[in-house]
């Protein structure tokens, strides 16, 4: 019986030696997103930049690959701050985001000398012209923008509505006093706009929009300030293929698009062209990672379904119950058998909600089988908790059919380190 492969791997080779559960990431795969991003927006479009968002999947390693492929890198705390600066990643090409970001977050990136800070509130802008001064610097900022469009996505993976915890509403009101105040500040400097409308989208349309409202304000702040947008930050959000119903687009549907429309937009107002960012996560590594399980029971409920339970689950990817995420799957083991049996894969955890894949037709799954789940790169171990007290699992990196131990798996020890015993 045919094993499954995984970029030159036997898998059932990766999970005898490493365990499971276990993250393996192709650096190729990685890298490949990486190519055809540049190859079709990079050089297609110059004046143009891509930040990797590290909320995807952010290892020592990820930083390091992102560093060698000269993308910028996004952050959204200090946690991730501190992990960049740490694989070597180059301050300057840092973007740090966050819609509350603490005082010490915002001393942790002037001192690092992150290149951009994305602000989102008044309060932070307060904090950070005062800190910015006290060190005598000036801190290039954008605005992020609430654009007040519908993404058509999941509900939690939606930024860009009014109604929205992100980004700065477009009201006049509101939107002049924040302009206002960051022209009279020392320790500023306003270079432009960001906006990220949602996550897992698969129309340009609402990027579409977006930047018709945000290209409608870089006219207004013009005329109305003199201020030049000299930059503009499109976000994330591309799709991502996770089963045979989705059907997503290349990259460039969505740059493309959003290119001409920002070049006739500038035309039409007589604005320059800003240099346009946009900051993919999932897009550059979902495809790159699976996750390997081991199978330890399958129950029949005659009539009902067969349930079949798993050493992993919602501690190592909680997209299936958080947001009704689907995924596929094979028995690896026996990758090329028939797959004549529907069954439900449901992790070890203590919650009826913990399931991972609904009625998908396996290949007669048995205890002690290997089963791979597909496409689990982006969103699970930077999402992955200790639910039970479940072991975070180890992640290896495959290049070219050779594998090594990029993250270690959590040990018992590790989940009770931080305990004092009185
Ligand atoms: N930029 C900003 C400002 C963001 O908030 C995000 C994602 C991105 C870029 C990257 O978006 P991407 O290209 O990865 O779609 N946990 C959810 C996704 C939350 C996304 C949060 N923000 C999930 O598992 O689907």
């Amino acid at each position: 019986m045919a094993h499954l492969h995984f970029d030159g791997c036997d898998v059932l080779e990766l999970a005898r030696e490493f365990g499971t559960p276990l993250y393996v990431l192709s650096e190729d795969r990685i890298r490949g997103r990486i190519r055809e991003l540049r190859e079709t927006f990079l050089d297609r479009w110059p004046g143009t930049s891509a930040a990797y968002a590290s909320k995807a999947l952010q290892t020592l390693d990820v930083c390091r690959i992102v560093a060698s492929e000269n993308l910028d890198l996004d952050v959204v705390s200090g946690g991730e701050l501190y992990a960049a600066l740490k694989a070597g990643f180059p301050p300057e090409r840092i973007h740090f985001h966050g819609n509350s970001k603490t005082p010490e977050e915002i001393r942790m990136a002037l001192d690092a000398g992150v290149g951009r800070l994305i602000v989102d509130n008044r309060t932070e802008l307060e904090i950070l012209d005062r800190e910015a001064r006290s060190r005598g610097i000036r801190a290039p900022i954008l605005f992020r923008v609430t654009p007040g469009v519908d993404s058509h996505t999941h509900q939690y993976m939606s930024t860009g509505d009014l109604d929205s915890k992100f980004g700065i509403p477009l009201d006049p009101s509101v939107r002049d006093q924040y302009i206002g105040a960051a022209l009279g500040m020392a320790g500023v400097e306003l270079r432009g706009f960001h906006f990220h409308v949602g996550s897992q989208i698969f129309s340009n349309e609402s990027h579409r929009k977006a930047l018709r409202i945000v290209a409608g304000l870089a006219a207004e702040v013009r005329e109305r300030y003199g201020l030049e947008t000299r930059e503009l930050i499109l976000g994330g959000g591309f799709a991502t293929r996770y089963t045979g119903k989705d059907k997503p687009e290349p990259l460039a549907y969505y740059t493309d698009a959003l290119m001409e429309d920002l070049r006739n937009l500038c035309a039409e107002s007589g604005l320059p062209m800003p240099r346009v960012g946009i900051e993919p996560g999932r897009w550059i590594v979902a495809e790159a990672g699976i996750t390997l399980y081991t199978v330890g029971s399958v129950k029949e409920i005659p009539g009902v379904r067969t349930y079949v339970g798993v050493d992993g689950g919602m501690p190592d990817n909680i997209r299936p119950a958080l947001y009704g995420a689907e995924y596929e799957a094979t028995v690896a083991d026996r990758h090329d058998a028939p797959r004549d049996r529907v069954v439900t894969v449901a992790g070890k955890c203590c919650e009826s909600g913990d399931i991972l894949i609904r009625d998908i037709p396996l290949q007669d799954p048995r205890p002690g089988d290997v089963l791979a789940m597909f496409t689990t790169g982006a969103y699970t171990h930077s999402m992955a908790s200790n639910y039970n007290r479940l072991p975070r699992p180890a992640m290896v990196l495959v290049r070219g059919g050779k594998a090594r131990l990029s993250v270690r798996r959590e040990t018992f020890e590790d989940l009770t380190a931080r305990e004092l015993l009185s």
